[in-house]
């Protein structure tokens, strides 16, 4: 049987099942940013991906697919609702988010969450060499390390939280919250976006078990009676900086940006929004902002648009169906009242565009809005700066972005204070292009030097350090 020496578990494959024209179904590299992330490694290490399909009943044995070897879990249709809308979605997505949305704590969803948790631990478990290190990605899959831990004490354990780790006042409304936390503990280096996170994280560990928490590690103990250390950091993810440098430098990138803003009338200014349809966005917020702007006269329509992306997404749980309703309700009421025959205030598309197509609109839009909720780090706000090799622009960004610990530089707001997120905007249309160069210059510096590159890199140095540690405990 194959094996491998780095295994990546995540929920997703790194692919995509397309059907060509013929009906024939093949496989194609999913946009996504992890992926990105971690394909050079994975090629230079002969590496291993357990994921699922994202497709309900497809059974597929394990392929090769451009040096990495991927190893399909498959879902049921059953498991699709419990494991993945359910408990992933309709419970920790909200609960981890602060509660935005009502998290649902449903017996059903936990029990298809820990066996579709221990069918990924065994994926991997399988494929795994003697020894090897396996890196588990995000809150789909939890209980991974600890099952992982005891069916192969010989592996070195990784696992990355993507989205937050919410305060424990929160956290502990969780029916399984101490299954969770074994389930976390069972990794050698936990990781996660910000430092508040890890601090929720070790604050949660130390009021379930009591266990010691430093910053050198908590210390956990074995079912021998002998302990363990797990270490609990921030490493915040990035991009892959130089590809949008590069897409920013094509001329036909640079020539489509001109297009988009022709085609949007060429108003002196475009604000844009990029986002996943997801309620921890604050595309309301943001939208209630723009609204109020053009009620109060502060800009028009001719002056001014809006260009909001919202990608579909987890399009079968109730509160995404819900939020979308409430946007596009939203959306046709501010054009409805302040739209003329020729411009439009918010130009709304509910779709995914490729990279080329994204890097032409961050580079036509005068101000990019990033106003989440909660977000655990918001790639997109990293995006827009990498793609403004002019060095203008403005990032207006929420302080309840991961990535606000980083870019210091960007117009800060939080999208709850509408009057503030007003002032912003408006701070952000009128600013002289010597400010905007100064802050851009200081935004790139971070994005470019702290590519995902050096974040994937950190987090494997982190799992080697534990390796010896391991080895030789003191
Ligand atoms: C967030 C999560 C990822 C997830 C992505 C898309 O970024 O942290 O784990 O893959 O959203 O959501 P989806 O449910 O479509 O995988």
């Amino acid at each position: 049987a194959h094996t491998a020496e780095l295994v990546v578990v995540a929920n997703r494959l790194p692919v995509d099942r397309v059907v060509d024209g013929d009906g024939e179904p093949g496989w194609r590299r999913s946009p996504g940013g992890l992926v990105t992330a971690l394909e050079p490694m994975m090629r230079r290490t002969d590496g291993a991906w357990v994921g699922w399909p994202g497709q309900a009943d497809i059974e597929v044995d394990p392929f090769e697919f451009e040096g990495t070897y991927l190893v399909p879990v498959a879902l049921s249709a059953e498991d699709v609702e419990l494991y993945y809308e359910g408990m992933s979605n309709d419970t920790f997505w909200p609960l981890y988010h602060d509660v935005i949305a009502e998290p649902r704590y449903r017996r059903v969803w936990w029990d298809s969450y820990v066996k579709v948790n221990r069918r990924f631990a065994e994926s991997a478990a399988a494929v795994a060499a003697e020894g090897a290190t396996v890196w588990v990605q995000d809150y789909q899959l939890q209980l991974v390390p600890q099952m992982l831990r005891e069916a192969r004490p010989d592996l070195t354990i990784g696992y990355f939280h993507h989205i937050p780790f919410p305060a424990y006042g929160l956290y502990s409304q969780l029916p399984w919250r101490r299954q969770v936390l074994e389930g976390l503990l069972g990794a050698d280096v936990i990781g996660f976006q910000r430092v508040a996170d890890a601090g929720n994280f070790a604050r949660a560990v130390r009021r379930q078990f009591r266990y010691e928490t430093k910053a050198s590690g908590i210390t956990v103990p074995n079912p021998d009676g002998t302990t363990r250390r797990a270490l609990a950091k921030a490493f915040p993810i990035s991009i892959d900086a130089s590809s949008y440098v590069e897409l920013a430098q094509r001329d036909d990138v640079k020539a489509r940006a001109k297009e988009i803003r022709e085609s949007l009338g060429n108003p002196k200014k475009i604000l844009l929004g990029v986002d996943r349809l997801d309620y921890t966005k604050g595309i309301r917020h943001r939208m209630k902002a723009f609204g109020e702007l053009l009620e109060d006269g502060r800009i028009t329509v001719e002056d001014v648009t809006l260009v909001q992306v919202a990608s579909p997404s987890r399009e079968r749980v109730a509160a995404y169906m819900q939020l979308r309703d409430e946007i596009e309700l939203t959306v046709g009421r501010i054009n409805g009242d302040h739209d003329t025959m020729g411009h439009t205030a918010i130009r709304y598309l509910h779709q995914a565009y490729p990279r080329e197509e994204m890097v032409a609109l961050f580079m036509a839009a005068d101000v990019m809005l990033v106003t989440a909720l909660r977000d655990g780090m918001n790639l997109v706000a990293k995006e827009y700066v990498a793609a403004r090799i002019d060095n203008r622009g403005v990032l207006v960004l929420s302080e309840f972005a991961g990535a606000a610990d980083e870019l210091s530089s960007a117009v800060r707001i939080n999208p709850h204070d509408i009057d503030g997120m007003k002032d912003a905007i408006m701070r952000a249309i009128e600013m002289p292009p010597a400010e905007q160069g100064r802050r851009m210059r200081a935004l790139r510096r971070k994005v470019l030097e702290n590519d995902v590159a050096r974040w994937s890199q950190s987090f494997l140095d982190a799992l080697d350090g534990a390796r010896e540690r391991n080895r030789f405990p003191a």
